[in-house]
């Protein structure tokens, strides 16, 4: 089975081919095609939507046309589409989901619509071996995914394939959301979360001690907009900011969010006795949520493997929606799909 996926949620216009079937092993990613407006919102400070959707309107057919191209494939080897239908900017969704429906129905083709907060913890199920990308269905359940974007930060009990409980979220500002808004606070261009990552190796651990927001708080919900508070009322104390600062406010800054997401992270896989940690989202390419999550699951004696995505598959992209739409094969038809911007979990 080959399947081409489309991705339009946010500032990417995206298209991917797989090719395999979920018992097989040897299934793999034949081709994988991004293009991002990133450069035109580092401009702005953040995506406009509006831009977002321009943008996307004039790269989705050259997209689809290469990844098309790049796995040797035509209309006639592709047996189904897949989709993202939500959430994300209304805009930039409406330009995916209606190509790939005028595809669905020129071609004749099954079509899968793809929540895109699941898919990015298929991403973990995309393993890069040394000749291909391969497909790999031995993650074991339950699993416990924490999904950690600039829009998101959900963590969910997978209980199996299209098996999904949500058990918390943030309440206000998402974590990557929360780096970008201090980055921009402190001088940093869009998106700032992996500027932060490269800065906080240079900071000082013990200069800035900023508040761990709901740590303990019995749940698994999240609140990242107090830290900003906290930074903002740093800030104004300081007569000029300089690189020094910068870097210290960037360790402290990091390590309050991971701190946070690894004890949740971390009580939630013990509740749920999970076999397996799945990652996803733009933050999840962070090493240091990395690192602090592997060495306090070995440090409690964790019985659970952690997997992290490659970090390009981290952010957005059609691969992990074809693969959702491989472990979830449920086509609908096209008439009944529509893009929805508030899509959750059901
Ligand atoms: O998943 P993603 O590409 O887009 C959304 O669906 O939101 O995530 C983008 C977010 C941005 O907020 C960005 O600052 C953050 O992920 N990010 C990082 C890193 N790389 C991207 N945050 C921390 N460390 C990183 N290395
Ligand atoms: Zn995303």
């Amino acid at each position: 089975m080959r399947i081409l996926g489309i991705e339009t949620s946010c500032d990417e216009t995206a298209a991917a081919v797989i090719e395999g079937n979920p018992q097989n092993k040897t299934t793999s990613l034949l081709s994988n095609t991004v293009s991002s407006s990133l450069t035109l919102h580092a401009k702005t400070g953040g995506i406009i939507p509006e831009v977002a959707a321009r943008q996307q309107i004039k790269y989705i057919l050259p997209v689809i046309q290469k990844a098309l191209a790049d796995s040797n494939s035509t209309q006639a080897n592709i047996d189904a589409l897949a989709v993202t239908i939500g959430p994300g900017l209304i805009g930039s969704l409406l330009v995916g989901v209606e190509t790939a429906k005028t595809l669905a129905y020129a071609w004749n083709k099954p079509i899968i619509p793809v929540n895109h907060l699941i898919a990015h913890l298929y991403a973990n199920f995309i393993e890069l071996d040394s000749r291909r990308y391969s497909l790999n269905a031995n993650r074991e359940f339950p699993a416990l995914g924490l999904i950690v974007s600039g829009g998101h930060t959900d963590l969910i009990l997978m209980k199996k394939h299209g098996s999904i409980m949500w058990l918390g979220g943030t309440r206000d500002d998402a974590a990557g959301e929360a780096l970008d808004k201090i980055g921009r606070l402190i001088g940093l261009p869009y998106p700032a979360g992996p500027i932060i990552e490269k800065l906080a190796k240079d900071g000082n651990s013990k200069k800035f001690l900023f508040p761990r927001p709901m740590i303990d708080s019995g749940d698994y919900d999240f609140s990242f907009s107090g830290l900003k508070t906290a930074v903002l009322r740093e800030v104004k104390t300081m007569k000029q900011l300089n690189n020094e600062t910068t870097a210290d406010i960037s360790f402290g800054v990091q390590q309050a969010i991971v701190d946070v997401l690894v004890t949740k992270t971390l009580k939630a896989a013990r509740q749920f006795k999970v076999k397996s940690i799945l990652l996803g989202g733009g933050v999840a390419a962070n090493q240091t949520l990395r690192t602090d999550l592997e060495l306090n699951a070995r440090r409690s004696k964790l019985d659970a493997e952690i997997f992290f995505p490659e970090k390009w598959l981290c952010t957005d992209n059609a691969a992990v929606i074809a693969t959702t739409a491989l472990f979830n094969y449920k086509p609908v038809p096209w008439q009944k799909i529509t893009a929805d911007p508030e899509l959750y979990f059901d």
